[in-house]
């Protein structure tokens, strides 16, 4: 692995993820780097509607978007997975394709769904995700008065 990886996450569903990290990533690519977006469970959109890597690319033209899983239901991805049929994302192939993605670029960031103990599968989390190849997580939050204190 080459370049870094960093696991983006926040309190909350709509705190600004998707925004800080394209800001991340618009950052990191006018400096000359090679940034790549990760979107493990895409959840909350139909296939043919924009997801997040959507609002990515607009803001961070250059950035290379990946998603792995797609699933309707505003849920949890485990949760929507299963009400769709569908084989939920593991944090192992979100970290394997985290890792595929470092290989050649500079940033790879991975916006989680949720928050960071939202369940993935039945058992794993973006926490683990952030575990397997030992990255830095960036915790996106409102700017009210007591935050950092806010029992999640
Ligand atoms: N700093 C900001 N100032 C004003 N509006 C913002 C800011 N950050 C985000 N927004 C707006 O808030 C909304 C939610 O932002 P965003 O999509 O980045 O959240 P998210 O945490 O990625 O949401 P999700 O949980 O759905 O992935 C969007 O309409 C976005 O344009
Ligand atoms: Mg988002």
């Amino acid at each position: 692995m080459n370049g870094q990886v960093l696991i983006v996450t926040g309190t909350g569903t709509g705190v600004g993820k998707t925004v800080v990290t394209a800001a991340v990533a618009a950052l990191a690519l006018a400096t000359g780097r090679r940034v790549a977006v990760l979107k493990p469970a895409q959840t909350g959109v139909a296939r043919d509607e924009p997801g997040d890597l959507d609002d990515v690319a607009r803001l961070a033209p250059g950035v290379t978007g990946r998603e792995l899983g797609r699933y309707p239901d505003p849920l949890a991805p485990a949760t929507a997975a299963r009400r769709a049929g569908l084989p939920p994302v593991t944090p192992a192939a979100a970290a394997a394709a985290a890792r595929d993605l470092a290989a050649d670029h500079d940033l790879v960031l991975v916006e989680g769904a949720g928050g960071l103990l939202v369940r993935m599968t039945d058992d794993g989390t973006l926490a683990d995700v952030a575990v397997l190849p030992g990255a830095p997580v960036l915790v996106v939050a409102t700017a009210g008065l007591g935050t950092l204190n806010t029992p999640r």
